[in-house]
């Protein structure tokens, strides 16, 4: 009852306010009349998934959201916008969206990503998927942040790829007239800092998690697999034969941050984590869909990685990465289970700019 009596308060308000403005109009000549834009206003959407038993066990024991920062839904709303304003960068090109596409499992498809003036990243963006089960919670291939939230700035700081000050970033997101009502909702104040961007857009990356492939719904009994996909899944687990696959990339997730031992694509230039030549490996989960894999992108797709090495291919083979010929088909369809398509589109997940 309270609310309908303030809500016709309030609409009564409007109507005055109209009907004011509508009679001093005249007075104003119609080149100098300033129109009021209205504050624009985003769908909500639900973050709080509840996942299926294997992956609330992996969650259990590889979570790294930190007390300080759970995911709620008005945080991860308010980080949805975030990644997706290209305002949040110097010359309003950019976004945390132009080099983690939805479409291409929140990475993107080149080899390397073009930021806000054209110039290129060094490394191979890195897909966005279940980032919160990455255990120590370091980021990029070489880990350099300590933390999601640490990671969460660099990129608009850093003078390739957005290029703000993060005294220009906090300025620019207090004048865009959606975000105070956000920040209100998200955090219970309207005073917008840059502890708190990182925080929301923690939350929203945090929440992108995918468990709806059919190796989820095979781990739940709803499915089973063909021949092929589960003599591909036992190569996984045994293959390399001194260390296997699992032992690196963990299921359910594919992913670890205590691998059974450290590992890194040679490459000259770029020597990954503490200078050792060895880089961190996001989730596996819908790497047979994307392209240019490794931390410079180097690998065209899993096909050839795991085919490197064999006769007729001219490629010197990966170490602990390159299967017999006779093995690739049944690894391929067993990682292609791991595909989740529901990522790709879902609306929660996806650009609210778009019209
Ligand atoms: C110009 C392209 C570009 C933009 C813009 C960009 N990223 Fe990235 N992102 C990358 C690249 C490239 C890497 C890998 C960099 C490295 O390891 O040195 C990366 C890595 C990451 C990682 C590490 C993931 C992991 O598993 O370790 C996270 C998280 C991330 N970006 C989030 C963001 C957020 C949030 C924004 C927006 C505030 C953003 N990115 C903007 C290209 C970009
Ligand atoms: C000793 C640990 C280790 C083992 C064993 C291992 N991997 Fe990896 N894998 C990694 C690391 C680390 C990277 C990233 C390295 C880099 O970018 O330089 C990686 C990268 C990958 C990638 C590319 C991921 C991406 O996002 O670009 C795929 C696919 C992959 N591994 C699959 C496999 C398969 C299949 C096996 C078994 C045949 C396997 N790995 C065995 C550690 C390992």
């Amino acid at each position: 009852m309270k609310k309908i009596a303030t809500l016709s308060s309030f609409l009564l308000l409007v109507m005055l306010f109209q009907f004011c403005t509508k009679t001093d109009s005249p007075s104003i000549s119609n080149t100098t009349k300033t129109t009021v834009t209205p504050v624009r206003t985003f769908t909500s959407y639900n973050y709080l998934d509840t996942y299926p038993a294997h992956i609330q066990e992996a969650l259990a024991t590889s979570d790294n959201t930190p007390s300080t920062n759970p995911i709620t839904n008005d945080g991860a709303n308010l980080g949805r916008i975030l990644f997706y304003d290209k305002q949040l960068s110097r010359n309003g090109t950019t976004s945390c969206a132009s080099c983690h596409q939805q479409q291409n499992s929140f990475s993107d498809s080149a080899v390397l990503s073009r930021g806000l003036d054209g110039a290129f990243t060094t490394r191979h963006s890195m897909a966005l998927l279940n980032i919160r089960f990455y255990k120590s919670g370091k980021m990029f291939w070489d880990e350099k942040a300590a933390s999601v939230e640490k990671q969460a700035l660099q990129p608009i700081i850093n003078h390739i790829e957005m290029d703000l000050t993060l005294e220009q970033l906090e300025t620019k997101v207090k004048s865009l007239t959606y975000y105070p009502s956000l920040f209100q909702k998200a955090f219970g104040t309207s005073l917008i800092d840059s502890a708190l961007i990182a925080r929301a857009l923690s939350q929203f990356e945090r929440s992108i998690v995918t468990y709806q492939s059919k190796y989820d719904r095979v781990k739940q009994g709803l499915e089973i697999f063909t021949t092929a996909e589960a003599a591909g899944e036992q190569l996984f687990l045994t293959v390399p034969a001194n260390r296997t696959c699992a032992s690196c990339h963990n299921p359910p997730m594919f992913i670890t941050s205590s691998p059974s031992a450290p590992f890194g694509l040679d490459d000259a230039n770029d020597l990954g984590i503490n200078n050792r030549g060895n880089f961190k490996s996001s989730s596996l989960r819908n790497v047979s869909i994307r392209t240019n894999l490794f931390h410079n992108g180097s690998v065209v797709n899993v096909q050839e990685m795991l085919n490197a090495g064999n006769p007729g291919t001219g490629k010197q083979a990966i170490p602990s990465h390159f299967l017999r010929t006779a093995d690739i088909a049944n690894m391929m369809a067993f990682l292609n289970t791991l595909t989740d398509r529901t990522i790709l589109t879902e609306a929660k997940f996806s650009d609210p700019f778009a019209l």
